[in-house]
């Protein structure tokens, strides 16, 4: 089966063929368990109580969920509705990464007419494959391209900032924004990363440190409130995140806590660059304002660990993205080029529909 990541580096699944083998990154970095996933069921649980996340990673996972439906449905006379019910299920899994929808799309349009269900199971594993792979490959090209802008201010090295987690756990391997990071520290041109712990789920401590500190990259990390410190203080050159699902005219939907480092960085000068494959661009979506944001449980706000932090009763605000305006990025990057100042005009130029 392929592994597409290098030894060194870290990795959210494993296809064995037969199951999804998902690394339980709720447990992330006390424990590394192995939670082995035998049905399209047990991948949308997995993919609902974030076990695994991050948008390229939701897709690839729901698109080996709908070859373990295929699996159960060799043998059955209602083969197709089985693998099609499955697929409806996993698109309710998450609600804004645009990755979960593209991928299913795919895994639909691989169906296709087929006639026969062991024809079927073929054509829909080779499809999962070939999207974890061209995901991987998508993340070492956006690596080049982040670090090629990031060189343009000369030869290093550079302190940049990110937000949650974009590396290896989160993609097809080496990652969108910290495939950026590590490529700038294999060429010896990074200095150091400061990493926002990202509350309230906190993937920046709890993952992407522990994805530095295997590789041996320099960093640190700060709360995300410190970040208008850091940046007041000159020594980052840029910040560097993801995205969930890049809308039509270049608004981005992040990691809660994204918005306001893309409004910090515009305040004190310093540069802002969304890293995303070409499967995070949803040109069916006008604006920002079209994107869902999905809300999560009260329970991540008023306990730390098993520690209740908040009064009984408390009503809590717990949006888990926010929608950065196309006018506050300088830059998204991709795995078919750079689009800067994005806009509606440039993302369509960019696409080819000018
Ligand atoms: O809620 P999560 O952890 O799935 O959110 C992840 C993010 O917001 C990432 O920045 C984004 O998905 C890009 S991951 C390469």
């Amino acid at each position: 089966m392929p592994q597409f990541a290098t030894p060194e580096t870290v990795v959210p699944f494993r296809w064995t063929g037969k199951t999804l083998e998902v690394l339980d990154q709720r447990l992330l970095p006390g424990e590394e368990r192995w939670n082995i996933c035998d049905g399209a069921d047990a991948v949308y649980e997995a993919i609902a109580s974030m076990q695994v996340r991050g948008a390229p990673a939701i897709g690839i996972a729901a698109a080996y969920g709908v070859v373990l439906a295929a699996r159960e449905a060799v043998g059955k006379a209602d083969w197709k509705e089985i693998i099609t019910t499955a697929m409806r299920h996993l698109r309710e899994s998450r609600p804004t990464a645009v990755n979960l929808f593209w991928a299913l799309d795919r895994m639909s349009a691989a169906l296709g007419p087929e006639l026969r269900a062991e024809a079927a199971l073929e054509a829909l594993e080779e499809e999962a494959q070939q999207i974890h792979s061209e995901d991987h490959d998508a993340c070492v090209r956006m690596g080049a391209l982040g670090c090629d802008l990031i060189a343009e201010q000369g030869a290093g090295p550079f302190s940049v900032l990110t937000h949650c987690n974009t590396g290896a756990l989160a993609t097809g391997g080496h990652g969108t924004a910290l495939g950026v990071i590590r490529t700038l520290s294999e060429r010896r041109q990074l200095r150091e990363v400061f990493v926002d712990e990202t509350r309230p789920w906190l993937q920046g401590s709890r993952l992407t440190a522990w994805e530095l500190a295997r590789e041996g990259i320099p960093h640190r990390l700060n709360a995300d409130s410190a970040a208008a410190t850091l940046l007041a203080s000159g020594e980052v050159s840029w910040v560097v995140v993801g995205a969930d699902r890049i809308a039509a005219n270049g608004d981005v939907a992040n990691k809660i806590g994204t918005l306001p480092l893309a409004v910090l960085a515009r305040h004190y000068g310093v540069g802002f660059m969304v890293v995303a494959p070409s499967s995070t661009v949803d040109m069916q979506t006008a604006s920002g304002a079209d994107i869902a944001i999905e809300e999560r449980e009260a329970a991540e706000l008023c306990y730390a660990g098993e520690r209740r932090v908040a009064p009984e009763d408390t009503r809590v605000f717990n949006p888990v993205f926010d929608v950065t305006p196309a006018n506050l990025i300088d830059a998204i990057v991709t795995d078919r080029g750079v689009i800067r100042s994005p806009s509606r005009e440039t993302m369509k130029a960019f696409r080819g529909d000018a």
